[in-house]
């Protein structure tokens, strides 16, 4: 029989946290000592006893909930034969996810995917992209959108817009930023983001219109590639229903390649496995993936390239890679998650429970004058919220540089009050709200979730 967890002494935990640990996001001197003593399913317990339903899926990284048999299972029976396996020799475990990814659920060799590596990170991915973008066409240029997030690294964090700078506490509070020195980086070209604008717009779409002329400026024979996402992750953005078919016409007449960035969308979260596939007739060069593609159980990340680039890359000695390439027991969290989907349906689930959870949102936004767009698909839903002038309750909305007093912005807010109600539901930039629970989510659960959404949004509607 197991040994009986004994609970750890938290007041000695918070104390080595807050002395040893380096945090992100917060400053020490704003850091709040949250605790997790444990997940279990759709729930987070924390070491003060609350539970909370996890309406986020922690990141939107952990879409079968946590501990899901599926992943935890897989990597357990990994173990009893591997730990460690280096990238120069293969394991079992490997294969089988490529095969999972490339052939059963993306088709090949019938489809564009010709192979993908795994890596440690989405970030680590990104990178592997990026290079392996401009070592294929020669090219340096890599367009990127505004408002879109690819990873903090020195590499990734120079795609635009959301990176890894700095809020420094000077007189006026956290007020003063400081960005990584170098950005705007060489080699990286800032399109718009593929909003506001659009959604007014009458003809073709001004987003679409000003990158054409970005890439007119700069001379498509410079531009390796520009990469996207098919719902912004960070910034809660669903782009028009036009712009990737658009975006994909633009690409293939100026020979640029697309990386689409699936880290957070794929894996079924947009109710298709990709979300580039909500498109008709489009396929991208270079797919990225992480978080869902094994629920977050490890850490994880891949590349997936089309039949050109992997004869390219396969046909040379591609100097690339780090020591967890391919990580036996990652792979088999991803066998074991992607097993699970497929032989589930777990699509018809996605799109069952995202209907319940988009009427639920409707009926909130016909109560609350405060919700503005809703926008998504699948079990992804961002929820802008406006004051009575229908524009954003804080005005720099999705280009906020988060310095000032952070807990005032709506996001916190609603995160706060939900909280009390035993809700984790919360947003990354200051006006939107991103619903993405886990796909274990039940409909009863929705309800539970929606009930502390009212509750925040009236708190909220008091104080804006
Ligand atoms: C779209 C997108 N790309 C890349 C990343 C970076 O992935 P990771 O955090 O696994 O490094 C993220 C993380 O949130 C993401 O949302």
């Amino acid at each position: 029989m197991a040994e009986e967890h004994k609970a750890p002494d938290w007041d000695a935990i918070e104390n080595w946290d807050r002395r040893y640990y380096l945090h992100n996001t917060m400053a020490a001197a704003e850091h709040s000592f949250t605790g997790v003593e444990r997940v279990d399913g759709n729930y987070i317990t924390l070491s003060s006893g609350a539970r909370l339903l996890d309406f986020q899926s922690q990141l939107v990284s952990d879409s079968l909930g946590h501990r899901h048999a599926a992943p935890h299972d897989a990597i357990k029976e990994a173990m009893e034969r591997y730990g460690h396996v280096f990238f120069g020799m293969a394991n079992e475990y490997r294969a089988r996810a490529a095969k999972l990814l490339v052939e059963d659920i993306l088709g090949a060799p019938a489809s564009w995917a010709s192979r993908v590596r795994f890596l440690t990170s989405g970030t680590e991915a990104v990178e592997n992209a990026v290079q392996a973008a401009r070592l294929f066409t020669g090219k340096p240029l890599i367009m990127t959108q505004a408002h879109s997030f690819h990873g903090m690294a020195s590499g990734s964090t120079f795609l635009r817009g959301y990176r890894g700078n700095l809020t420094l506490q000077g007189q006026q509070g956290f007020s003063e930023v400081r960005d990584i020195p170098g950005v705007p980086a060489p080699g990286y070209i800032p399109i718009p983001p593929p909003e506001p604008t659009d959604f007014p717009a009458e003809g073709e779409l001004p987003s679409l219109v000003a990158t054409e002329q970005l890439i007119r400026a700069c001379g498509p024979e410079n531009i390796a590639a520009i990469i996207t996402e098919p719902m912004f992750g960070a910034a809660g953005l669903m782009p028009h229903a036009d712009y990737y078919r658009g975006l994909f016409d633009l690409l293939r007449r100026y020979g640029i390649l697309w990386i689409d960035d699936e880290v957070l969308c794929g894996a079924g979260r947009l109710g298709k496995w990709f979300g580039y596939q909500l498109t008709e007739g489009v396929e991208p060069d270079i797919m990225i993936v992480g978080k869902g593609i094994n629920g977050s159980s490890l850490p994880s990340g891949g590349m997936v390239v089309n039949e050109a680039i992997g004869a390219f890359l396969e046909g040379a000695r591609w100097w690339s890679g780090s020591t967890w390439d391919g990580h036996p027991l990652v792979c088999a969290s991803i066998v074991g998650t992607l097993s699970y989907m497929l032989d589930n349906d777990i699509l018809a689930t996605v799109h069952a429970r995202g209907a319940y959870l988009r009427d639920r949102l409707e009926a909130l936004a016909r109560k609350h004058t405060v919700i503005g767009r809703i926008a998504g698909a699948g079990l992804y839903y961002a929820v802008d919220l406006v004051g009575s002038d229908g524009r954003p309750l804080v005005e720099a909305d999705r280009y906020t540089n988060f310095s000032g007093d952070l807990s005032q912005y709506p996001n916190a807010i609603v995160s706060g009050a939900c909280a009390e109600k035993g809700v984790f539901l919360g947003g990354f930039v200051p006006n939107t709200i991103k619903c993405a629970p886990p796909f274990t989510i039940s409909e009863s659960e929705i309800d539970v979730a929606m009930d502390a959404f009212s509750y925040a949004l009236d708190r909220l509607a008091k104080t804006c």
